[in-house]
């Protein structure tokens, strides 16, 4: 299971390994056992369980176990409003990734990116490039949709960072298309604004691939007057 171990998984569906003594701690004498208390009136304590970050096993991840650990994942307060997580699509070798912010209605309904209106006109981008949507691979920040389509805020983002983390790992594109600023502020680790990360080439500080930063979709359909700026990005980054 390319070092994500079995025992691991089972920790990620909630379920407890129990361990024999022996299998435990083959070496170990008996432990004296301790006086069982009387029965009273008073209720045994909650049971206090704090379930282990799933995401923080992601490193070492393959892809069979990196969907099914998103697909059960509670680190966060956005799986109590989720109706099911959205983990990514398309070609698992392509060469471009697009990364996005994060599921909306239709994403949340549907569990694939991008399949609103915005998915819509990213398609059509797409097409302008000479790229159907199956030839690169979609993502984004967070894989459960923020109630009310507000932004990830950023411990909702680094929770879920380890999973784009390995996508990108997985995958090595040679080139990332970040769409939006959430998107190429967690992409980045910065704050600055998408108008001064645009019309360059970046790299991500961790794969040292190079990152084109670009208009949302969202944006670009109340906006359509900017999508003369969306497709310099875009050539931009064919250029490369
Ligand atoms: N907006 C995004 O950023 N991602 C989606 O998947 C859909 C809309």
């Amino acid at each position: 299971m390319n070092g994500y171990e079995h025992k691991d998984v089972l920790a990620a569906m909630g379920i407890t390994v129990w361990l024999t003594r022996k299998a435990a701690a083959p070496d170990a004498v008996a432990a004296p056992v301790p006086p069982v208390p009387s029965v009273s009136d008073t209720p045994p304590p909650e049971p206090v369980s704090t379930p282990a970050p799933v995401a923080r096993g992601a490193a070492d991840m393959d892809w069979g176990a990196l969907e099914y650990a998103v697909s059960n994942c509670t680190d966060c307060r956005l799986h109590r409003t989720r109706t099911q997580t959205v983990f990514g699509v398309g070609n698992r070798r392509a060469e471009w990734m697009i990364v996005g912010e994060g599921p909306g209605q239709e994403e949340d309904r549907r569990g694939e990116p991008f399949v609103g209106p915005a998915g819509k006109l990213l398609d059509a981008m797409l097409q302008a490039t000479g790229r159907a949507r199956g030839d690169v691979y979609i993502a984004n920040v967070v894989k459960c949709r923020p109630p009310g389509n507000r932004n990830p805020d950023s411990a909702e983002a680094a929770s879920c960072a380890p999973y784009l983390e390995r996508q990108i790992a997985l995958i090595r594109p040679k080139m990332i298309i970040a769409v939006g600023k959430v998107a190429a502020n967690n992409l980045l680790g910065t704050d600055v604004s998408l108008a001064r990360l645009r019309g360059k080439v970046h790299r991500h500080p961790r794969f040292d691939i190079p990152i084109v930063a670009t208009y949302h979709p969202a944006y670009l359909l109340r906006r359509p007057e900017d999508k003369g700026k969306a497709w310099a990005d875009l050539k931009l980054a064919m250029r490369q």
